[in-house]
């Protein structure tokens, strides 16, 4: 008997040792696939143990709704490829507090998440909103922050109270196939945000929420945004920059194959008309396709959304480089593309290729100040370079 018992304690060692990967299973850790029970503590004691090993480790969240309250899995982590193997949902308080973040991860080099499903059960947040009462900001759902060497694959993130995904100060990051959704008139539920980031790639991915789909705001450098499906919501957007002083400038972005369909912007630059300094350069769009837009080309250097008290001074926002080549579809209002830009600070090389945008079947309107560019191939509406 005792034997016997050994030498299945052998077989079992030996069959996690020959697996590729080590595996930790919530449920096993104490959590409850019951929609009600807080699986912080497991998912943190996972965490601690992944982060604490040097081997590959795998936190499986099996089939299940689990509640999870606020966490952070913070590094530096002994662990360079802790994976997430999500196949369950995971759920957030349904109220609100003013903490700023739901699943933060924090100081971590070498991760990946694949599938699962957050929710962000951001319904009564917006409902106070909407109600124009004193609200929180709201929690991202979930944030990364000075880390690197990220994966993101085949997530699904529903109804965030604030953002959705939130990249701030970190490098190396892949987000593929991720699939983002909330009601058009949700308010601040960005699909992506990129602050302070470099090396940082969207593809494939399916993103409707009620603010913009993808923000790239100061310090974002070295973006490849491709094949990425936007609608509903304000639409990609460099910006807002140059309200806050001294920002860190914005280079190196790339969009290419993206369809938007429904929504208020499409490939946006916006920056406030404050005399602070920052750049944008060096920004490739290519491929677009714009389903009832209602400005699918726009730079707007008097970014103001409330409309009070707006700032009048040229923005000090130097846009440089930007090339749009190949967009086409239908604007929703007469002028679908627009070059708002500084008095100050003219943008400048801006580039104009095969544009072919229409409104109502008919021919639509560009509007430009400030502006210099070149154009090349058929430009219409007529370029007012
Ligand atoms: C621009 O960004 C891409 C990633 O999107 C990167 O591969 C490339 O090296 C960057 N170019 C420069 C000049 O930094």
């Amino acid at each position: 008997m005792a034997q016997s018992m050994s030498f299945l304690l052998a077989l079992l060692f030996l069959s996690s040792s020959t697996m590729a990967m080590a595996a930790l299973n919530i449920v096993d850790l104490g959590a409850k696939p019951d929609g009600r029970t807080d699986s912080a503590r497991p998912f943190l004691r996972a965490w601690a143990a992944a982060c604490r090993t040097n081997k590959p480790l795998t936190i499986y969240v099996p089939r299940g709704r689990f509640f999870l309250s606020q966490v952070e899995f913070l590094g530096p982590c002994n662990n360079k490829a802790i994976k997430f193997l999500i196949h369950g949902t995971i759920i957030a308080p349904a109220g609100y507090s003013s903490s700023m973040n739901w699943i933060r991860f924090k100081y971590v080099d070498g991760l990946s998440i694949y599938r699962g499903t957050l929710d962000g059960r951001g319904q009564s947040l917006w409902a106070c909103k909407m109600a124009g009462r004193s609200c929180p900001f709201g929690a991202t759902s979930l944030s990364f922050s000075r880390s690197k060497n990220v994966l993101i694959s085949g997530l699904t993130s529903i109804n965030s109270k604030f953002y959705h995904i939130s990249i701030f100060g970190s490098s190396n990051v892949k987000i593929r196939g991720v699939k983002i959704t909330a009601p058009d008139a949700s308010p601040n539920t960005d699909g992506i945000h990129l602050q302070m980031s470099s090396g940082i790639t969207v593809e494939r991915s399916t993103i409707g929420t009620g603010d913009d789909c993808i923000s790239m705001k100061t310090g974002t450098t070295n973006v490849r945004i491709h094949r990425v499906k936007c609608g509903p919501g304000h639409g990609i957007s460099i910006g807002s920059l140059g309200d806050a002083a001294n920002e860190a400038g914005v280079q190196n972005i790339t969009v290419t194959s993206v369809v938007f369909t429904g929504t208020d912007n499409g490939l946006r630059i916006k920056t406030w008309a404050k005399n602070n300094r920052g750049f944008v350069k060096g920004v490739t769009f290519a491929n677009a396709v714009m389903q009832n837009v209602r400005n699918p080309i726009i730079i707007d250097q008097n970014y103001c959304p409330s409309g009070n008290n707006c700032p009048v001074q040229g923005s000090g926002v130097k846009i440089s480089g930007v090339s749009y080549t190949n967009v086409r579809g239908s604007s929703a209002t007469p002028v679908a593309m627009r070059f708002d830009c500084s008095p100050s600070n003219p943008c400048s090389e801006i580039g104009l290729k095969d544009i072919k945008l229409r409104y109502r079947k008919k021919r639509a309107q560009a509007f430009c100040k400030n502006v210099r560019g070149t154009t090349a191939g058929f430009i219409d509406p007529p370029s007012c370079f």
